[in-house]
């Protein structure tokens, strides 16, 4: 491979010696570094997203210092630029309303500031995607450092996910069978530790998927945020992305057809979070790489459920990567995957898991004995004619061919403000409907798709009912919840021309879900539809809603999607 010389680095640009570099070379010295620690160095930009409203990110200051210190061992020069910290349980309405924002701010981080390669710091949910989808568009060499999970715990003697165990247990207090005081230990028990969600959630799913994709050093994403190895990994991923540099090995020569194939394959096998589809679909689009909601459905029934992690299965983060983590089910796997795919360690995804070896086969199971057979399907009729997911290995087995009449909620208020009611007309067969909760409509398409069940139903022992909906829901949570229906009811998809009372079928094995009622009466419905009123008349969300596609097409902005590239930055030294 022939190695970029000094005068290559993109950083010469404004370090390259002439006099337009005297502002930049003064600025780095005002810095306090003396000319050799950075002259003629590749610089390297370490965006990270510590935030004091991100509990999940809050060691992320000392493992940029890890970072740190690989660059400068390696020869480079490190430089921290932080990013919006998307921290899932505080930014409202929704993470998702933001992803897009934190991809232009990596983007344009790096576009506009001195960088020659990049370390990425990110963990809780949409940080990691938001990351990836504006590094893979500014294509210089990249490494993805996940955060690692939160510890464990257990409650009344069962194992404790973090938000599974709260949904758990939820009904329970609504029930009255837990105390307050009792949810108080529920509480304090769901983040034990700094880390992300310990569960098959959105952070895990996502952090898995970079490490396949090949853009994360190989066993990354199975380590616990509080354990030593996160630090060492970090000074690793430091060290390589120099050489990196060096080599010119960038997200294009990595991101393949064949790397999302393999990265969608192993979605399944985790049981992973339905968000992930949108995430994959939206990463896919920006590196070129041809992938469909439809090639996941494929993928849904090819691929069994291998991790028995929550919530599709009984175990939690810390006890998988104790078991081996993604390398051992990977092994696990490798008649389904293209191991010839490239990684940033420079070898490929097979090289990569060499050596990698299950330790408890009950938590990470083989093709021939796995937890489930399917993690994912996607539905498609005349209520989503592009499509919604479902995770039906999460879901009641009793409610995978379903018919009932609809219960239907206008949006995420009315929700809240009706589930409850002991007026509320519903049984265990209705089908719980909650519509302009999509990506424009939400706004931001937020995670309400696992909808409460109703009190009256939860104190006659129902815990499962069939929930459609144009929102997410989290990768935490479980529930036979058919989600992210397109097109959304806020741009007039059939979803918002349902009425209470309409009969709703859903078939999971012939995929498809149906609104029993005459073409001729919803023609007369939708022509008696109007669009709500806008959410935003300025800013940011302005430029959200007149920009993110629906959920099938990832819901990116088609301004950021287009693999058109942008220029470099002029530079005019002002001495
Ligand atoms: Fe941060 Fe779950 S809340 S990963």
């Amino acid at each position: 491979m022939t190695k970029k010389t000094i005068e290559q680095l993109r950083s010469r640009r404004w370090f390259g010696g002439t006099p337009q570099s005297t502002e930049h070379t003064g600025h780095a010295l005002q810095a306090g570094y003396g000319r050799e620690e950075f002259e003629g160095k590749p610089v390297i930009g370490i965006i990270n997203t510590w935030s004091d409203m991100n509990p999940c990110h809050a060691h992320l200051k000392e493992r940029a210092e890890a970072v740190k210190r690989g660059v400068w061992q390696a020869g480079g020069f490190p430089v921290e630029l932080p990013a919006m910290s998307l921290g899932e349980g505080y930014v409202k309405p929704s993470s998702m309303l933001y992803r897009n924002f934190l991809a232009m701010e990596t983007e344009e981080l790096l576009r506009c500031h001195p960088i020659d390669g990049a370390i990425l710091l990110g963990g809780c949910d949409k940080t990691t995607p938001g990351l990836l989808l504006g590094a893979i568009s500014m294509n210089l060499p990249t490494i993805y450092c996940p955060a690692g999970f939160t510890m464990g715990a257990t409650f009344r003697g069962e194992r404790f996910g973090s938000g599974t165990g709260a949904f758990r247990w939820a009904p329970e207090l609504i029930a009255g069978k837990l105390s307050p005081q009792e949810w108080q230990t529920v509480e304090q028990k769901i983040w034990s530790s700094p880390g992300t969600c310990n569960v098959m959630g959105t952070a895990s799913t996502m952090t898995a998927l970079a490490e396949v994709l090949g853009l994360s050093l190989p066993g990354a994403s199975s380590v616990p945020a509080m354990d030593s190895r996160g630090h060492q990994l970090a000074a690793a991923a430091g060290r390589r992305v120099v050489e990196m540099v060096w080599d010119d090995l960038k997200p294009s020569d990595i991101l393949t057809n064949q790397s999302f194939t393999n990265a969608a394959k192993t979605c399944v096998a985790l049981g992973g979070s339905t968000n992930a589809t949108i995430h994959l679909i939206a990463l896919a689009r920006r590196a070129g790489a041809s992938f469909t909601l439809e090639d996941f459905d494929a993928i849904g029934k090819q691929v069994p459920v291998l991790a028995n992690v929550q919530p599709s299965g009984e175990y939690i983060m810390p006890e998988f990567a104790d078991a081996g983590g993604l390398p051992a089910m990977l092994s696990n796997m490798t008649a389904l995957l293209d191991l010839d795919c490239l990684t940033v360690t420079g070898q490929t995804l097979g090289e990569n898991i060499e050596g990698a070896r299950v330790e408890n086969d009950d938590i990470i199971r083989s093709l021939d004995n796995p937890v489930a057979t399917e993690a994912l399907a996607v539905l498609k009729g005349n209520l989503a004619p592009n499509g919604c997911v479902i995770k039906p290995s999460a879901s009641d087995p009793a409610l995978q061919k379903h018919r009932g009449k609809a219960v239907v909620f206008e949006n995420a208020n009315d929700l809240a403000a009706r589930i409850h009611s002991p007026d509320l007309e519903v049984d265990p067969s209705s089908v719980l409907i909650l519509r302009n909760v999509g990506p424009k409509g939400g706004p931001g398409m937020a995670e309400n798709g696992m909808l409460p069940i109703p009190k009256k139903m939860v104190e006659q022992g129902v815990r499962d009912m069939v929930r459609i909906s144009d929102a997410r829901m989290s990768g935490t949570s479980f529930g036979t919840c058919v989600l992210h229906v397109s097109p959304e009811a806020y741009i007039g998809g059939p979803l918002a021309l349902v009425q209470n009372g309409d009969e709703i079928e859903i078939n999971i094995p012939e995929r498809s879900i149906t609104l029993h009622v005459d073409e001729a009466e919803l023609d007369q419905r939708r022509q008696a539809w109007a669009p709500p009123a806008p959410h935003f008349k300025r800013g940011w969300g302005l430029l959200f809603n007149d920009n993110v596609s629906q959920a099938h097409e990832g819901c990116d902005f088609e301004i950021l999607s287009s693999r058109e590239p942008n220029p470099e930055p002029a530079i005019h030294g002002k001495i």
